[in-house]
């Protein structure tokens, strides 16, 4: 049995994991829930965005203690540029002592969207090639067409530097008027760094810069920076009550 673990906070990467699952087959468990070491399972599969030329903090953190004589292949995705990202995970993932088979990377549609719009038309034709591009890549894996990141600077301090910022993101969020107060930001945070009362929201000091409750709001209420933006993201492809859940079939 395959064991798929993904990381996603708006479906793109969950979407490369439901296909990767129909194709080979596995179970599918989301990352900052799946406390167990992969031992279980003949194969992992690593499903993951690139944040920061690099990797979101719950990948960072499961990839230590993940077994080391498991074969293990990684999918990336990334939104526009994904720099050496690649090569730093592969990396980080044998400095951790990892079974590494191969690295693949793919780009979906780009959800660090805070401060610009990604045209419609732009979007839909990378969501167009999305199958395309995965089937690509499941073609490599059945064939054993294994492709290790070629050696590339890697900005290793950069991304941790980036990475130990991304906590403070949570200080420029706050929710406007819209807010309905239903909970949901809490829901799906990865950290549980948002509460809800009849006061309002708290954002407190723990976010992980993952997004979610910016795009996943059913009322687009929480907003960066006071901006009027109302373009949110959720891959139109998943039914979304599916992130963040294991998905065993
Ligand atoms: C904090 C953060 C940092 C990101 N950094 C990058 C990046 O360096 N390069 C890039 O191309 N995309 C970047 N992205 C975009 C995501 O990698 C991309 O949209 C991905 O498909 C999202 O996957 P998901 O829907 O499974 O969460 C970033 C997104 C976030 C939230």
């Amino acid at each position: 049995m395959n064991g798929i673990l993904y990381f996603s906070s708006t479906g793109n990467s969950l979407y490369i994991a439901k296909r990767l699952q129909e194709r080979i087959g596995g179970e599918i468990y989301y990352i900052p829930k799946y406390q167990r070491d992969g031992s279980e399972f003949e194969k992992l599969f690593l499903v993951t965005p690139v944040y920061s030329y690099g990797m979101p903090s719950h990948v960072y953190d499961l990839l230590p203690r993940l077994n080391k004589s498991k074969e293990i292949i990684i999918i990336q995705n990334y939104g526009g540029m994904s720099g050496g990202a690649d090569y730093l995970i592969y990396l980080y993932a044998l400095k951790c002592g990892l079974n590494i088979a191969s690295v693949y990377k793919m780009q979906m549609p780009e959800n660090y969207t805070l401060t610009f719009t990604v045209p419609q038309f732009y979007l839909k034709g990378i969501l167009k090639k999305a199958d395309g591009r995965i089937d690509a890549i499941i073609d490599k894996i059945q064939n054993r067409n294994y492709e290790i990141p070629r050696k590339r600077a890697v900005k290793e301090a950069k991304y941790l530097k980036n990475k130990s910022d991304w906590h403070l993101i949570a200080r420029d969020f706050s929710t406007n008027g819209d807010c309905i107060k239903c909970g949901k930001c809490a829901a799906v945070c990865p950290t549980q760094n948002i509460s809800v009362s009849r006061d309002g929201v708290v954002f407190s000091d723990k976010c992980v810069a993952c997004l979610g409750c910016y795009h996943r709001c059913p009322q687009k209420a929480i907003i960066y920076k006071n901006k009027l933006k109302k373009d949110r993201y959720v891959n139109p492809n998943i039914d979304e009550e599916q992130i963040g859940k294991d998905i065993l079939k």
